[in-house]
């Protein structure tokens, strides 16, 4: 492939990291999950970071994160869920490699975050009914920037294999 790098975006819960885990096993590549990369870097976990520097301060940073994993070769990158949305985020993306969105429903999101929300400082108090709400409605301001993606895919009926295909005719198809 003359592709180096994949990128998954989406919303909170839309599955980057298993996907990501799962393609970079099955194409021989690294995974890196953005998120986890942020917490190596600053030593402290991303709802730390947060609550000391503030959202303003968590995209600045995330920015930077992003540009360094844009250099790297071989890899499929688990981005941050509002990552594509700050900066020229969706540009760096771009014209480094594929970017593909995992589209979900609010409500498929909400039934995957309601146990996995404490860890995410964006959602962590919020009730039921606020994170159905909340979903739906950053869901509705992110979607521009997500839908500047390469590739936009329902990720509720791929499998491995189909991103693989996917992945492959893209590959074929574009020049990077
Ligand atoms: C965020 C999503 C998180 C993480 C941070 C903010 C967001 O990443 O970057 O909590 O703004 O949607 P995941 O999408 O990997 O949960």
């Amino acid at each position: 492939m003359r592709l180096k790098r994949i990128y998954l975006l989406g919303f909170m819960g839309s599955g980057k990291s298993t996907l990501g885990n799962a393609l970079a096993r099955s194409i021989n590549w690294s995974f890196i999950d953005m998120d986890h990369l942020f917490e190596d870097r600053h030593a402290m976990t991303i709802s730390s970071y947060f609550e000391k520097f503030g959202e303003d301060g968590f995209r600045l940073a995330e920015h930077e994160i992003l540009v360094n994993v844009s250099e790297m070769e071989n890899v499929i990158i688990g981005t941050g869920g509002g990552s594509p949305c700050f900066y020229n985020n969706m540009d760096v993306m771009n014209n480094s490699g594929l970017s593909i969105y995992l589209k979900l429903s609010p409500e498929i999101l909400f039934e995957r975050l309601i146990h996995a929300k404490q860890q995410r400082p964006l959602v962590a108090n919020k009730t039921e009914s606020e994170l159905l709400e909340f979903i739906a409605d950053k869901l509705k301001e992110r979607e521009p920037f997500y839908n500047k993606a390469g590739l936009v895919v329902d990720a509720g009926r791929l499998s491995v294999d189909d991103y693989i295909q996917i992945i492959k005719s893209s590959d074929e198809l574009k020049a990077y």
